[in-house]
Formats: structure tokens, C-alpha cells, sequence
């Protein structure tokens, strides 16, 4: 990668902060982290909804759309998803700093490129939320027909089929898409984020 040179950070004149007491709510990354059809998408927007009914500042950066723009060109080696993840952290932290809360939808398979975004910022801003379901269930929902072709070997480096899913060590929390309704995992959500005094309680 190039080396910066004579680039100089500009403080912004309006902060952080002031864009949360104009907002009334703090801003985070929900990171939502699972196999191919566990549901992240479906329960980012959910929970999007919900947040955005309640007059919150959302967003929601999905990988399958992100792919077709932001990061076209860049394949599933685990080079190309590093960088996928790399990219994504980047602006789910200019939206951090915007004062929304954002969330991410992105299989994203490895616990050091998860780390990594979490490191980008602070500490309580990056809320890891692992999207589980057996590969069984995402197998059986197959909603986008990937699985059948990564098992006709049509499809190489398929995450839970030919490329490995490392599921995160100590995630903030953990939603079953298995055997909870949506409305029941995004209110998992929800109420984490009243506890812990991202927004107000309801
Ligand atoms: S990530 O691993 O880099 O985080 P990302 O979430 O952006 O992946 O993209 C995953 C989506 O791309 C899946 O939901 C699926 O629709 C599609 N896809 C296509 N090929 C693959 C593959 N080899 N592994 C996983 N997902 C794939």
C-alpha cells in the first residue's frame, strides 16, 4: 500500500458530540457477523425499523449491495474479504462520527478482520452481534440457491462449504435465527441497546 505523505488530519469543527446532543442518541456500529442466510440482513433492517420509527439516525451497510459498488472488483480469497472488511470499518466509522447508528450485514469470517474494525473505534462504539444458525438451517433456507452451487463445487472459498466461519469469542451478543422470530431477536437488540444507554428506553 502506498505511504501517506504530506496529508495533514483536519479537525472537524463540528464533533462527535455535538451531533449527539443534536441527535439525542449516541451513535455505534451494530456489527452483525454470520454464515451466508443466517439472517443478518433481514435483522439489520429490522432493527432498522424499529430504531428509525423511534426517530433515530440509522443506516444500513449491506455486503451484498456494498459488493455491487463501494467494493466491486473484490472476490471472497481471504486477501479480498480483509480488505471487503477493511473498507466497510472505514465508513461505518465516518458514520460513527456522522452520529448515526449504522449497522453492517457482512458475513465477515474471520475474528482478526472483526477485531480489526473494532479497534478502529471506541471502546463501546462497536457492538459485535453474531447472526447464528446452523449451517443445516442456512443450508435448508438456501434463499439465494449458493449453497447448491458451492456444493456442485460451482462456487469456490464459500464460507461454512469450502472456506471456513471462525464464530466470534466474545461478541456482544448472540441472536439464534434458528429458533427466535425476527421481532424476538431484534428486540435482543433493542433492548441491549436501552441497558446499555445508546437510546432511551421505550
Ligand atoms: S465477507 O466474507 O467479505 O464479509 P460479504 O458479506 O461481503 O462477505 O458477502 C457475502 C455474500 O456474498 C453472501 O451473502 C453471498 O450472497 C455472496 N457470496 C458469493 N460468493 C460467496 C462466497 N464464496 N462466500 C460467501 N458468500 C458469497
Amino acid at each position: 500500500m502506498e505511504v501517506v505523505k504530506n496529508i495533514v488530519w483536519h479537525n472537524a469543527t463540528i464533533t462527535k458530540d455535538d451531533r449527539h446532543r443534536m441527535n439525542g442518541h449516541k451513535s455505534a456500529i451494530l456489527w452483525y457477523t454470520g454464515l451466508s442466510g443466517a439472517g443478518k440482513s433481514t435483522l439489520a433492517n429490522k432493527v432498522e425499523e424499529k430504531l428509525f420509527e423511534r426517530g433515530y439516525h440509522t443506516y444500513v451497510l449491506d455486503g451484498d449491495n456494498i459488493r455491487m459498488g463501494l467494493n466491486k472488483g473484490l472476490g471472497f480469497t481471504a486477501e479480498d474479504r480483509k480488505e471487503n472488511i477493511r473498507r466497510i470499518g472505514e465508513v461505518a466509522k465516518l458514520f460513527v462520527d456522522a452520529g448515526a447508528l449504522v449497522s453492517t450485514a457482512f458475513v465477515s469470517p474471520y475474528n482478526e478482520d472483526r477485531e480489526m474494525v473494532r479497534k478502529l473505534v471506541k471502546e463501546g462504539e462497536f457492538i459485535e452481534i453474531y447472526v447464528s444458525a446452523s449451517l443445516d438451517v442456512c443450508e435448508t433456507r438456501d434463499t439465494k440457491g449458493l449453497y447448491k452451487k458451492a456444493r456442485a463445487g460451482e462456487i469456490k472459498n464459500f464460507t461454512g462449504i469450502s472456506d471456513p466461519y471462525e464464530a466470534p469469542l466474545d461478541a456482544e451478543l448472540t441472536v439464534d435465527t434458528g429458533s427466535q422470530t425476527l421481532d424476538e431477536s431484534a428486540d435482543v437488540v433493542l433492548n441491549y441497546l436501552e441497558e446499555n444507554g445508546y437510546i432511551e428506553k421505550a
